[in-house]
């Protein structure tokens, strides 16, 4: 209905209804919500408040009708139409059925779905808009992919895999055209032949979190694990940064690899660190490396977000990757991958594009962060100058003597890397994850995705303190992992009965029914984690666990150390958890602890009375047959 439409007006008018109710209707019901949406389009940021249900599905229900599939009277003799049998799924898709994207880039429009297609690019600003609220501010390209985060790391090192290869295979022609030798065969139809492409290694600092893990493998590359560093007198496992810079300088070449990216992370489960991103993104700079960031649900904290902005500012940072459902309460299936303003000159910085780079790489360090602030400037033209060595624009001409003295066109600015995965993401997606961050964005408002954040920083002390207590209470401490403000971890040794050495593994390996028995009471989320004994390096392999084809032992623990000395318990402060929920979970954990260990000493109690019974049968026994034979 077009409320601006005065002969429609006149028209309603006419039924007998008052046009002053008229015009209040019009106005407040329809005018208001229809100028949400314009304000929404022109912005292309999250509403100041949240808009209320109303809205948002008028205006799903309005981007649906501008899909063929909706429209009235269409005739759909394709083979992609965006038929939905159920009406059922029907309505929980708004109508909604053309997906995302076409063959050629995710991120396209498609000619039968505008509506879709305008829902897809405001999600992403959107999104944009919320990890820039978040801390974020440095992030310039945005795409929500309906993949998870193991899943949108390993598209993204995909993409870094292409480019390291096509830049292999231009290395290879440009050194080809560079010899005097004849080429291998002038055939205009078929191309030379390339050497096989490399398999390359990702230098993977170690958390035991096996998406993280996988999504290297899947993408066919080969992890080089940095074990952490301990970082006494406090808990924490640290980034291994000088066996980094050790891989840096001299990396493994087996096989004739090449170190594709380094795959760092900020949110994990304590008493492992979020990774030191800043020297990290320094290291990666300096060794023209690409840098990925695995932020799955680090967007929450606003100490990651400050070391993400000043990773971008002093070093190199590639893509930033977010999971949907952790830092945006929706159902699984999505994540957030962003990508900073490039930086200065550097043509193609994230693929590595040879020798050019490299001598430029650390000359314009120091300027890269104030150019990354300024959208406008980044992608723009007059950035990506590189003087190159002048070579033609096709070989073929250049084997036909076409003198390379001819004008060089500079070369394209460079793509940021989500740019370049769009493009190689193979066909269209789903976008049902995007739909219910478009929905839940709007919901939210940019005041109500503050407030979420700052709930739950209102709320970690609660949490810390909370689990200082009981651990104390029960025998155990709060370790000290303050680099960590999402996740908490508390010592369990408290809850181990027996005296001395003797049983002492066994025993701790029970400690993992605690987190049963939290779960049991209606407790989710903790992990009990039991890290290595020394005994069970390397040789005892049933301590050993394999993940992705890897070996590890004291797996969930980060490390094959024995760190800290014993099993622990960990539980997060996380987005979106209630005051009462934190303290309803300390009052169970607590009674959970408590009743573990009364279980554990009535066992010993019995099994030490079974002992003796049968000591004293066993007596009895010797008596009675000595008896015998006297
Ligand atoms: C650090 C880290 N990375 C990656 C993931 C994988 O996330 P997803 O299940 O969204 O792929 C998780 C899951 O919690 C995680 O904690």
């Amino acid at each position: 209905m077009d409320p601006n439409d005065p002969s429609l007006a006149t028209l309603c008018a006419q039924l007998g209804v008052p046009s002053t109710y008229l015009t209040q209707g019009f106005e407040a019901g329809i005018r208001k919500r229809q100028a949400l949406f314009k304000q929404l389009v022109a912005h292309r940021r999250m509403p100041d408040q949240g808009w209320d249900d109303e809205t948002i599905e008028g205006v799903l229900h309005d981007l649906a009708m501008m899909d063929s599939n909706n429209f009235l009277d269409n005739v759909g003799v394709g083979e992609r139409e965006a038929r939905i049998y159920s009406s059922l799924v029907r309505r929980r898709h708004f109508g909604l059925g053309h997906g995302m994207g076409r063959s050629g880039d995710v991120n396209e429009p498609q000619p039968k779905a505008a509506g879709s297609s305008l829902l897809v690019k405001l999600t992403n600003f959107l999104a944009l808009d919320a990890v820039r609220l978040a801390g974020l501010t440095r992030m310039q390209d945005c795409v929500v992919l309906p993949l998870a985060t193991g899943m949108a790391m390993t598209m993204t090192l995909l993409t870094l895999r292409r480019d390291a290869e096509e830049n292999e295979k231009e290395e290879e022609e440009a050194s080809r055209l560079r010899s005097t030798a004849p080429p291998p065969y002038s055939s205009p139809v078929s191309e030379p032949p390339l050497p096989p492409s490399r398999p390359h290694y990702v230098i993977f600092p170690r958390i035991d979190q096996k998406s993280c893990l996988k999504a290297i493998v899947t993408a066919g590359l080969t992890p080089l694990l940095l074990p952490p560093l301990l970082s006494p007198p406090t808990d924490e496992l640290q980034t291994n940064l000088p066996l980094l810079l050790s891989l840096l300088q001299a990396p493994p070449t087996r096989g004739g690899k090449r170190i594709l990216a380094i795959l760092s992370t900020t949110s994990c489960f304590a008493p492992r660190a979020p990774d030191d991103i800043v020297a990290i993104a320094r290291l990666a700079s300096q060794y023209n490396v690409p840098h990925i960031i695995n932020n799955a649900y680090g967007l929450q904290c606003s100490k990651t977000m400050h070391l993400i902005n000043e990773a971008c500012r002093v070093g190199r940072v590639d893509a930033v990757v977010q999971s949907t459902d952790k830092n945006f309460l929706v159902p699984v299936g999505g994540s957030v991958v962003v990508s900073p303003a490039p930086r200065g000159r550097e043509g193609g910085r994230e693929g590595g594009r040879g020798k050019e780079e490299e001598s430029v790489g650390g000359e314009v360090e120091g300027r890269e962060g104030e150019e990354a602030e300024a959208p406008s400037v980044a992608n723009g033209k007059g950035k990506g100058e590189i003087t190159t060595t002048p070579r033609t624009t096709n070989s073929s001409s250049s084997n036909n003597n076409i003198t390379p003295t001819l004008p060089i066109p500079p070369p394209p600015p460079p793509s940021s890397l989500v740019t370049r995965l769009c493009k190689m993401y193979p066909g269209r997606a789903n976008a049902t994850p995007l739909h219910d961050l478009f929905i839940t964005l709007l919901s939210l408002g940019r005041s109500g995705y503050l407030c979420l954040l700052k709930e739950r920083k209102t709320l970690l002390p609660l949490m810390r303190e909370g689990l200082r207590t009981i651990a104390e209470k029960h025998g155990g401490r709060l370790l000290s992992t303050h680099g960590n403000t999402i996740s908490f971890a508390i010592t369990l040794e408290g809850l181990l009965v027996r005296e001395g050495e003797e049983g002492r593994e066994e025993e701790e390996e029970e400690l993992s029914f605690l987190g049963a028995m939290l779960f049991t009471r209606g407790v989710s989320g903790t992990r009990v984690v039991i890290p290595a004994r020394s005994s069970s390096l390397p040789s005892s392999s049933s301590k050993m666990k394999k993940v992705a084809g890897l070996l590890f032992a004291g797996y969930g623990s980060h490390s094959d150390e024995r760190y800290p000395p014993g099993a622990y318990l960990t539980a997060a402060c996380a987005l979106g958890v209630r005051k009462e929920e934190v303290e309803e979970f300390l009052k169970r954990l607590d009674r959970a602890m408590g009743d573990f260990r009364k279980k554990r000493e009535k066992e010993r109690m019995r099994k030490m009375k079974e002992e003796e019974q049968k000591e004293e049968k066993k007596e009895e026994e010797e008596e009675a047959e000595e008896g015998e034979t006297l």
